[in-house]
Formats: C-alpha cells, sequence, structure tokens
C-alpha cells in the first residue's frame, strides 16, 4: 500500500481501540472497478455482519448524497422549479418502475439520466440544447471519475441525456417519457 494514498490512525470503537486507514485523497469519487467487490467478498469471507457490508455495498450506488450535492452545487434555476429536483426524483420514480418490467434495461443509467437530465437548464421553458448540454457535463463527470459506469454505460446515459428533449431521438429516454406523461405526471423535458 502506497503510503501516501492513506494515513493510520487509532480510533475508540466502542471501548476498543482500533486501527483505521484514513484516504489522504478528500474529494469524492467512485472507487476504482472492482475494487469495492474486493473489500466486499473479503468482508464476506471473514464474517462480517450483514448490515456492515450492506453499508459497503451502498457506496456502489450509482448516485450517492455527494453527488447530488455536486449537481446541485451549479444548478442554475430554482431549486423549487418545474424541472428541479422533485422532477428528478419524479423522473427516477417512474424510470425505475418502467426499467423493472423492461428486459436489459439499466437501472444505474436510469437513476443517473433522472439525476443529470435537467442539470444544465438554464430556463424552464423549452431551452433548446439543455440536453445536450447534460451530456456533456455527464462526459466531465465521468473524466473526473464521479460516475460508476462502464464505456457502454456512458454512452447510452449521453444517449438519453441529448436525446430526452426530442420525443423519438432515444428509445430508452422515450420510453421514460411514455410512462410519467400516462401516470399523470410532468414530462421528462
Ligand atoms: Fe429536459
Amino acid at each position: 500500500m502506497r503510503s501516501n494514498l492513506y494515513r493510520k490512525e487509532m480510533i475508540d470503537a466502542g471501548g476498543a481501540p482500533a486501527l483505521v486507514y484514513v484516504a489522504s485523497e478528500e474529494r469524492p469519487g467512485q472507487p476504482r472497478p472492482s475494487y469495492l467487490e474486493g473489500i466486499l467478498a473479503g468482508a464476506e469471507r471473514l464474517g462480517i455482519a450483514a448490515p456492515y457490508r450492506d453499508g459497503i455495498t451502498a457506496w456502489g450506488r450509482p448516485v450517492l448524497p455527494w453527488l447530488v450535492e455536486h449537481v446541485l452545487s451549479d444548478y442554475a434555476l430554482d431549486l423549487n422549479g418545474i424541472h428541479g429536483p422533485a422532477h428528478w426524483l419524479r423522473v427516477r420514480e417512474n424510470g425505475l418502475a418502467l426499467a423493472a418490467m423492461t428486459p436489459d434495461a439499466d437501472a444505474a443509467v436510469v437513476e443517473l439520466l433522472a439525476l443529470l437530465h435537467d442539470c444544465r437548464r438554464w430556463d424552464e421553458g423549452r431551452d433548446i440544447g439543455h440536453g445536450e448540454r447534460a451530456a456533456k457535463h455527464a462526459r466531465q463527470l465521468a473524466r473526473d471519475g464521479l460516475l460508476r459506469l462502464d464505456a457502454a454505460q456512458l454512452g447510452l446515459l449521453i444517449e438519453a441525456c441529448t436525446g430526452h428533449e426530442h420525443r423519438g431521438t432515444s428509445a430508452d429516454a422515450e420510453r421514460v417519457l411514455d410512462l410519467a406523461v400516462s401516470s399523470g405526471s410532468r414530462g421528462l423535458c
């Protein structure tokens, strides 16, 4: 283990001393591919309690609180506006429901699409090009190591972000849009 990646600290773990390794990198980011899986395999082999392993597993979710905070930090519009976070959550709910009944649908891409598809809006109207700007932002987040996606998933996310404002240009985005409309929610755009 390279010493500049971690520092060792002793902490009080419920009355017992415990040696912990604290990462020196404080910026949030996704674990390297297969890193988390290795940790989980080791935890299971060592008989670590299931709730603790569930906590580790949670770090593999596609959307974590720090990513939401990152996206919200430079959202240009009113957080209570019609295309703000409440809309993103409705899209997430509709999208995951649709994914559950769609063979080969990728729930991780759906969750990230819900979070990102409108994050680069400049106004609440038609705002031509906001899908392309969202796709560009998704590419940047991926370059910065903030998305837990492989190349195929990233391609799908970018296509869906770009296409979601143009009905019919992205099959996945259109399916999500149709469900949102048919369920009585506001549309995806
Ligand atoms: Fe949109």
